[in-house]
């Protein structure tokens, strides 16, 4: 099998904060490998934005150093990272000031698909984007990328979406949430719905109830400033997990376009019920012997911030009523593992009598590592002496099945960025879905603060807070394990 790559058409890409840290890491490694798959065009361009009092020839070689750093290709030689730094131009720009506005105005090309990434913090969003407006750079047709966090509640959510409309239509905006552009997550729309198989049975009626863990083993060193303040509800839960779980628990769209499957995501979202304080468990990691635990990662000895949290929500329309939804996600765990686990339910009746046990098909989406998909079936168990039941897991590893073609997967900024240059918002939030997001989120935030919550230790290297398994227990469930 091949990868088809689709050239885009010519673009300027300027990117705010181009000497940041998600530019280098993410962003200018992932135009780089597009550029080595032939899918940017020859003349596209990148240009950095940023206050580092730079020239272009001293953004390249910070790119430079980048790319061998952070991009996995070996396969471009130093011919072909030259005619790629070769595409790259810096103006030095000042957020709030009239510095390099003028430049950047004259260096942006007209008549092409411009899009303005805005790599930088929140609070520079309004500047960023009166400043493109006065000085006419760009067009009605221009894109602005904007990263998460996308706000810290409902209010302040709603205030950036108002600053951005100021000058930008919601069909040029993308809010990028990276969860989207990963492969194995698209693939969750393709298995539901290019799939007759599981649909009938993908409601209340069959599942019993659906899992959803994203497992770290980082801690939050290096972020702690931002982590401390935000909390695994807000890094996570509120934009990744929610994601998740608006792909596994939607309604069919009508067709894969982007209002379409924006429309159904906000539907589960506005369905999504109030959290049960007793059915959410906050955990965070330390203190061990030799390991520095959570507080010292970020400073504060008396922090109260969760690096854990387990929850159980349910979605209130006709499809879900009554299956449990269980979110968890934690750094400094056992392992580094996503996946989405559906739990169906046991079979009516046993013909085989209570001596063959209970059995229950569990449908396992692998997100990362080691993508793939397992679906337990129960057996017979070989050999003679009656009927003894067995699972067995159907298992399609995509590294095995697609070979080299997974290998060859852009990562999920490569391929949101194409999409912002092709006008693709299908994989961005649209404004209402993040308010939406922020809205169930919000009271159970404001339930900890209101109480003072303090979250429960848990030990580097485990599943999280004990706490967190006997909420499962209580409902007669078990977690999967975490392990890779
Ligand atoms: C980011 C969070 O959005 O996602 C981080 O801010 C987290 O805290 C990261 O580590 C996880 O992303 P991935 O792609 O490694 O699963």
């Amino acid at each position: 099998m091949v990868s088809r790559v689709i050239p885009v058409d010519d673009f300027d890409l300027v990117i705010f904060g181009g000497t940041g840290d998600l530019a280098q890491r993410k962003i200018l490694p992932g135009l780089y490998r597009r550029f080595c798959s032939g899918q940017m065009p020859e003349s596209a361009r990148i240009i950095g934005a940023a206050r580092a009092d730079l020239d272009s020839n001293g953004w390249r070689d910070m790119v430079r150093a980048s790319i061998a750093e952070f991009s996995s290709v070996n396969r471009c030689d130093d011919a072909r990272i030259d005619a790629f730094l070769m595409r790259l131009e810096y103006v030095s720009v000042d957020a709030r000031g009239e510095n390099g506005w003028k430049e950047l105005a004259r260096l942006v090309r007209k008549d092409i698909v411009h899009a303005f990434y805005f790599s930088v913090s929140p609070s520079l969003f309004g500047d960023l984007a009166d400043r493109l407006y006065l000085h006419k750079i760009g067009n009605s047709d221009s894109r602005i990328v904007v990263e998460k966090p996308f706000g810290r509640d409902l209010k302040s959510a709603k205030e950036l979406n108002a600053t951005l409309a100021k000058h930008f239509d919601e069909t040029q905006i993308y809010r990028i949430d990276h969860y989207l552009g990963k492969e194995t997550v698209q693939n969750l729309m393709a298995v539901r719905f290019g799939n007759i198989l599981f649909e009938p049975l993908w409601n209340s009626q069959y599942v019993d109830h659906i899992q959803i863990t994203v497992a770290e083993t980082v801690g939050v060193g290096g972020r702690g400033e931002y982590y401390d303040k935000s909390g695994a509800m807000r890094d996570m839960v509120q934009n990744h997990l929610m994601q998740l779980l608006c792909l596994i628990a939607m309604e069919p769209p009508s067709r894969f376009e982007p209002d379409e499957v924006r429309d159904e995501k906000l539907k589960v979202i506005r369905a999504l019920e109030p959290v049960d304080p007793h059915h959410i468990v906050r955990g965070q990691y330390g203190p061990t012997d030799e390991k520095p635990d959570y507080r010292e990662d970020v400073g504060d000895a008396r922090s109260r911030t969760e690096s854990f949290i387990a929850l159980r929500t349910h979605i209130s329309n006709w499809r879900w009523a009554g299956t449990p939804f269980y979110l968890r996600t934690g750094k400094k765990l056992k392992a580094r593992t996503s996946e989405i686990v559906v739990v169906f339910k046991d079979a009516p009746h046993s013909i085989f009598g209570p001596e063959a046990g209970t059995h229950s098909n569990i449908l396992r989406i692998r997100l990362q590592p080691n993508e793939g998909m397992t679906l337990g079936v129960t057996i017979k168990e070989p050999g003679p002496g009656g009927m003894r039941l067995l699972d067995v897991p159907l298992d399609m590893s995509f590294a095995e099945t697609l070979g080299d073609d997974i290998a060859d997967i852009p990562d999920a900024y490569e391929r949101l960025i194409m999409d912002v240059i092709r006008g693709n918002q299908t994989l961005f939030m649209r404004g209402d879905e993040v308010e939406a997001a922020w809205a169930w989120t919000d009271p159970i935030i404001e339930g900890w603060e209101r109480r003072h919550d303090v979250p429960k230790p848990y030990d580097v290297g485990s599943t999280g807070p004990e706490d967190a398994l006997m909420m499962m227990h209580r409902d007669g469930r078990r977690w999967r394990e975490i392990k890779e």
